[in-house]
C-alpha cells in the first residue's frame, strides 16, 4: 500500500493488523487502540453519555489484539485502555517488555454520570519499554499523571474518543528518540504531538474520514498545504 507523506509523516489509510508488520522496526508505538469495555449501558443516564452510540457505531468498544505490540519491533508503547482491560493488558506487556508503568490522564471535564459504578474521571495509560528506551524528560514530564480538559465541540474532529493536545504532547515528551508509530490513528493525535516536537511519525487509520482528519491535522500542525 503506498502511503501518503505529508513533511514528517507518513500516512496509511487501512488495516494496520497487516501494515504495521510489514514496516520493522519502529522505536516507539504510541496508540489509542479501540477500548473494550460494556458501552450499551447507561441507564436513566444514557442521554448524557455522549459519543457511545458513535462508539458503538464505530466498533470503538471492541478492543483490539494484544499481538499487534511486538517487542521484537519496537523499542517501547504507549497505549490507553480502559480500567476494564488493564487486567489482560499489563500481564501481556509484563511479559513482552523489561519495565512498565501505568499512568493517568485526569479528565477535568468527565461526564457527571455514575451509573452502579465510579464516575469515569480517569483514563489509563501503560508505558511499556525495553533496555534503553525508557522514558524521558523533566522531573515534571516524569510525573505519571496530568490532569487536562477532554476536547469538546470543534476540537473533537467528529471523532468519539479524541485525545487532548496537552495529554499528547506530555506522553511524547517522556517517549525516548526515534520514530513513533500509531497503529489506530483515528484522527492523528499522536501524529500532531509527534510533528510539532520534530518527530518522525507513521499512521495508520483505516475509517477513510478520520484518515482525512488526520491527514490535514498533519499538513495543519507542520505548516504545510495539503496537494488537492
Ligand atoms: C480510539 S480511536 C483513536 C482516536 C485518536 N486517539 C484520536 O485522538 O483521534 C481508535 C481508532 O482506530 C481505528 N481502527 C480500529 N481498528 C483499526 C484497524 N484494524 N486498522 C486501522 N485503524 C483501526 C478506528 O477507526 C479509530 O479511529
Amino acid at each position: 500500500m503506498t502511503p501518503i507523506t505529508i513533511g514528517n509523516a507518513t500516512l496509511y489509510c487501512g488495516d494496520s493488523y497487516h501494515i504495521l508488520p510489514t514496516l520493522g522496526w519502529i522505536d516507539a508505538i504510541v496508540t489509542d487502540p479501540p477500548y473494550e469495555f460494556r458501552a450499551e449501558g447507561g441507564g436513566m443516564y444514557r442521554a448524557a453519555r455522549q459519543g457511545m452510540d458513535q462508539i458503538l457505531d464505530e466498533g470503538l468498544a471492541d478492543g483490539f489484539d494484544h499481538s499487534i505490540i511486538n517487542p521484537l519491533l519496537c523499542g517501547s508503547v504507549v497505549v490507553f485502555c480502559h480500567n476494564d482491560q488493564l487486567p489482560k493488558l499489563l500481564p501481556y506487556l509484563d511479559g513482552s517488555f523489561e519495565r512498565q508503568a501505568v499512568c493517568i490522564w485526569r479528565k477535568k471535564n468527565a461526564q457527571p454520570v455514575a451509573n452502579k459504578h465510579y464516575r469515569p474521571v480517569l483514563e489509563f495509560y501503560v508505558h511499556a519499554w525495553n533496555r534503553g528506551h525508557h522514558p524521558r524528560g523533566t522531573l515534571d514530564d516524569l510525573d505519571r499523571m496530568i490532569v487536562a480538559m477532554s476536547p469538546r465541540g470543534e476540537a473533537k474532529f467528529g471523532h468519539a474518543t479524541v485525545k487532548p493536545d496537552e495529554v499528547m504532547d506530555k506522553i511524547i515528551r517522556n517517549v525516548a528518540p526515534g520514530v513513533i508509530a500509531d497503529p489506530f490513528m483515528g484522527t492523528g493525535s499522536t501524529g500532531v504531538a509527534a510533528v510539532k516536537a520534530g518527530r518522525q511519525f507513521i499512521g495508520i487509520e483505516k475509517n477513510p474520514a478520520h484518515f482525512s482528519t488526520a491527514c490535514a491535522r498533519l499538513a495543519a500542525a507542520q505548516g504545510l498545504e495539503m496537494a488537492a
